[in-house]
């Protein structure tokens, strides 16, 4: 089957994690922030009506990706009037906890049906070290949650899992503390929270895995350009890298190295990138990246790497498929509770496309070359599935048919239009 090239250029949208923390912290900031490329994704969206509904006001203007968040400082946030919807995101319900944990008032948070089943317990320990007052209110460790505000000390918490949500969640309680807060984690993960905080005028010292935050007075108001969403990028990289005569620019991609897990593994698979015109953005690595297609082939992923391309190991899993040999994916347990198993949708419906894919406890372990053919996939509802399942269908030059495939809007609304342009360039 002919594969058609990817051609042309691409700007992906906004990062998701750093469009998140730009609102909680220009919330918490004294004046005006203003945030361009912001993402649009439902999941951002969640967060900028929690912190409406916590007094806040944001203007959005959705057609130029600007926000404008007129923080009212630390100390600035009034009660919610109802129940906080963080909908179908993590990031929201774990790193407005911590913030919540410290504010003079109560509240519940909920979410989605998904949300309600990720584990809150990786929270709700260090927090509850701090001197909160949060539970789930089904004792089932998941959403909903009441936060009873309380006074907070700071801790040094050795996290279990590397999690930049459980990080940020600790270090955003840090803010309201007394004494100073660490967070250790098993490796480094994304550190925009504590490249942010800096920004915004708080102390933040890293050392390895361990972040520290002294606890300010005040944030003060930042202007921010997000950069683009390396795992937005992800599902593009791997299909130039994969369809022979591709030659695609994605221009402004954060390559911050706690995130760009998926150019170190591509690059050892054999893929062809390179980054141009690096740069610094708003305190985050930003480069062009210039993908051209050729082969790949398998490779091993464990340890430290894990944490740099949590989010992207759907889409390597698909482009192990393509690649020649075996693909190890190990240490990568935390892929269970992301807002699908990642590990049993993927092997799911990997195999239903006649990939030779065997799940296990921590990853999986996927023979390459096999051909693949379309299938019906379940998405679960999980963005980077839907994603991920729309490039497997290019690179077998079949779509197949996802089930619930809009759920992309969470991260990435315009995903099919960019797939379009690029693939009829
Ligand atoms: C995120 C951290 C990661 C990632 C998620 C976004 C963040 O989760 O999977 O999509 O913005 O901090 P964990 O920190 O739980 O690994």
């Amino acid at each position: 089957m002919n594969k058609t090239p990817l051609l042309g250029e691409l700007t992906v949208p906004g990062d998701k994690s750093i469009s998140h923390r730009s609102v909680m912290l220009g919330a918490l900031a004294k004046g005006t922030t203003k945030i361009e490329n912001f993402l649009q994704g439902a999941d951002c969206l969640s967060t900028i009506d929690c912190f409406r509904a916590l007094g806040i006001s944001i203007e959005n203007h959705g057609d130029k990706n600007r926000i404008l968040i007129h923080g009212k400082g630390l100390r600035g946030l009034s009660a919610p009037h109802s129940v906080l919807d963080c909908g179908n995101s993590g990031t929201t319900t774990r790193l407005i906890s911590g913030i919540l944990a410290a504010q003079p008032f109560s509240c519940e948070l909920t979410g989605d049906a998904s949300i309600k089943k990720r584990p809150m317990g990786r929270i709700i320990t260090p927090l509850t070290a701090m001197g909160a007052d949060i539970s789930s209110i089904n004792r089932n460790g998941c959403a909903p949650l009441k936060i009873r505000g309380r006074h907070l000390t700071g801790i040094h918490y050795q996290s279990p899992v590397a999690s930049a949500q459980v990080k940020s969640s600790v270090l955003l309680a840090g803010l309201y503390a007394d004494g100073l807060t660490t967070v250790t984690e098993p490796y480094p993960s994304r550190n925009h929270t504590e490249l942010m905080l800096g920004g915004f005028g708080a102390r933040v010292e890293t050392d390895g895995s361990s972040a520290t935050l002294t606890p300010p007075n005040e944030l003060f108001a930042q202007e921010l350009t997000v950069p683009g969403d390396i795992s937005s990028a992800a599902y593009f990289i791997t299909a130039a890298a994969l369809i022979p005569g591709s030659e695609l620019l994605i221009k402004n991609v954060g390559v911050n190295p706690t995130r760009d897990g998926i150019l170190r593994v591509y690059q050892s698979m054999g893929a062809d990138i390179t980054r141009l015109h690096e740069r610094t953005g708003s305190g985050e690595p930003v480069a062009d990246l210039l993908i051209r297609g050729g082969r790949l082939c398998g490779t091993s992923i464990g340890g430290a790497l894990i944490p740099a391309l949590i989010d992207e190991l759907p889409i390597i899993a698909v482009a192990a498929c393509f690649a020649e040999g075996e693909t190890v994916i190990f240490d990568a347990a935390e892929l269970k509770v992301k807002e699908s198993n990642r590990i049993a949708v993927m092997a799911e419906g990997l195999s239903s496309m006649g990939a030779d894919v065997t799940e296990t406890e921590d990853g999986m372990i996927i023979r390459g070359g096999r051909p693949l053919k379309s299938a019906v996939i379940h998405s679960r509802l999980d963005h980077r599935v839907a994603m991920s399942f729309a490039i497997a269908g290019l690179l077998c030059g079949e779509m197949p048919d996802i089930k619930g495939g809009d759920c992309v809007k969470i991260s990435y609304p315009d995903f099919y239009d960019d797939l379009k342009k690029v693939t009829s360039c």
